[in-house]
């Protein structure tokens, strides 16, 4: 009882600390200051930015390119340059005007790295102290004991102070520049890149456990292209078992490479928030594009057409239209979504009579014949003199998709 409680309140927070909608773009901001742009190229290679943009209330500490590059020059590995640069979004809204007025002349401030999970104790707090004649300093909490004796600049006594605002949107977001990069032993520790997210075990956890079992059974590898997008942007729109189910037949059909390109159809090499799809409405390229491309098929583009719809999001190819359903994973640079129904690509789903004149009344009926039968296997039965063969290799994957999610459920 008292776990759910916890669990609710948690919840409750999460959802308070983090716009709907995100409000600015620290990207945006900063990119009409040319003298940070590395400090943004770094906030966006780190997907701080858009950790930033979540923030109903954050305070950005700035480094100039200079600052930049004393830090850079550091060699830091990407996940512990992000735990740095986290250190440097401070959970809370401090303007040039609160930080020359602070309540005893000092403040400890949490920050995103604090925020992460990732610090150890009060590691990841920020001192901002306003000393004599309005100089603020900032520098990281530390349990680390002071040592000045190795001859290099030392970390612990050093502070970095306030030089400029740099832009105010009170009492949201606040960005200063500080004179140079906060440190501290714990943001610097070498860090593990976060776990890679486990596609299929997230979708079968998710009611997508056939696809997931598709996946792992298709030739030539599909997970496996899916998996190379995982570091650089990926976003999967998976059907929902039920959805899988009604498509069977149509499955079956498919010859093995057809099969592939299909699932290849379902993911974009890109990370899209639901946000960004809700918004950017448009063209959608996917991974079976990038395939087509590959092997010349130019005029096998294998797009799909992403829209807002009521609220929620849609995806319309020719074929058929795709609603999503929830959220499987949010984790940039990945994202998954449930969706009601398998994607249908016009370059795998033709109408029967491809012979009829396009535009023609009968190509008409024979579009809307072939777009309705999800449902109505038996319709697809006759329709096929490849059925037999078809259903067979289909049968086969469909026991290895049972069986797959048979031992997702079980786990
Ligand atoms: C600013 O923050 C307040 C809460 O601190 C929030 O209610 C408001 O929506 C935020 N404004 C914007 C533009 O995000
Ligand atoms: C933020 O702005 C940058 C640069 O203007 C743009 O490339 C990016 O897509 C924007 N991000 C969002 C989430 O809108
Ligand atoms: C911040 O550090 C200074 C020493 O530099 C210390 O005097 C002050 O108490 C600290 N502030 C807080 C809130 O811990
Ligand atoms: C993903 O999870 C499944 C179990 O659901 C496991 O069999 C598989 O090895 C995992 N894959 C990776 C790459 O960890």
């Amino acid at each position: 009882m008292r776990l759910h409680l916890l669990l609710l309140l948690a919840t409750a927070m999460a959802m308070a600390a983090t716009a709907p909608a995100d409000a600015y773009n620290i990207t945006k901001i900063l990119s009409a200051h040319p003298e940070f742009s590395t400090f943004n190229h770094y906030l966006s290679l780190t997907h701080l930015a858009s950790d930033v943009n979540r923030r109903l209330t954050v305070t950005v500490l700035a480094l100039d390119n200079s600052a930049m590059s004393s830090l850079l020059d550091r060699h830091l590995s990407l996940p512990t340059l992000r735990n740095v640069l986290a250190l440097h979004c401070l959970v809370d809204y401090y303007g040039a005007k609160k930080l020359h007025q602070l309540t005893s002349g000092t403040a400890l401030t949490s920050s995103l790295f604090q925020a992460t999970g990732a610090a150890p104790g009060t590691t990841g707090f920020v001192n901002i102290t306003d000393r004599r004649g309005g100089h603020v300093t900032f520098s990281a909490e530390d349990t680390a004991a002071d040592d000045a004796d190795d001859g290099t600049t030392t970390t612990a006594s050093a502070s970095s102070s306030f030089v400029k605002s740099v832009k105010e949107i009170p009492y949201n977001l606040s960005i200063v520049q500080i004179s140079a990069a906060l440190s501290s032993p714990e943001a610097e520790a070498p860090a593990a890149a976060p776990a890679p997210v486990n596609l299929t075990a997230a979708m079968s956890r998710h009611g997508c456990g056939l696809f997931a079992g598709l996946l792992l059974a298709a030739s030539p590898d599909v997970l496996d292209a899916y998996e190379s997008n995982l570091d650089t942007g990926l976003t999967v729109f998976c059907p929902v078992d039920a959805a899988v189910r009604a498509f069977g037949p149509k499955f079956g059909r498919l010859k093995p490479d057809e099969r592939a390109t299909l699932l290849l159809y379902h993911a974009e090499a890109a990370y899209n928030s639901m946000q960004q799809l809700k918004t950017g409405s448009g063209l959608s390229t996917t991974l079976a594009t990038a395939a087509a491309a590959a092997k010349k098929k130019k005029s096998k583009d294998f797009t799909f057409t992403v829209g807002e719809d009521g609220g929620g999001v849609k995806l319309e190819t020719e074929v058929a239209t795709a609603k999503i359903l929830k959220t499987v994973v949010d984790q940039e640079p990945v994202a998954v979504y449930s969706i009601n129904k398998v994607l249908q690509p016009r370059e795998l789903f033709k109408p029967p009579e491809a012979g009829a004149p396009a535009g023609s009344a009968a190509a008409a009926a024979a579009a809307a014949a072939a777009d309705s039968p999800d449902g109505a296997p038996d319709d697809d039965k006759a329709a096929d003199d490849n059925a037999a063969d078809g259903r067979l290799g289909g049968g086969c994957v469909w026991a290895v998709a049972a069986a797959a999610a048979a031992v997702a459920v079980m786990l």
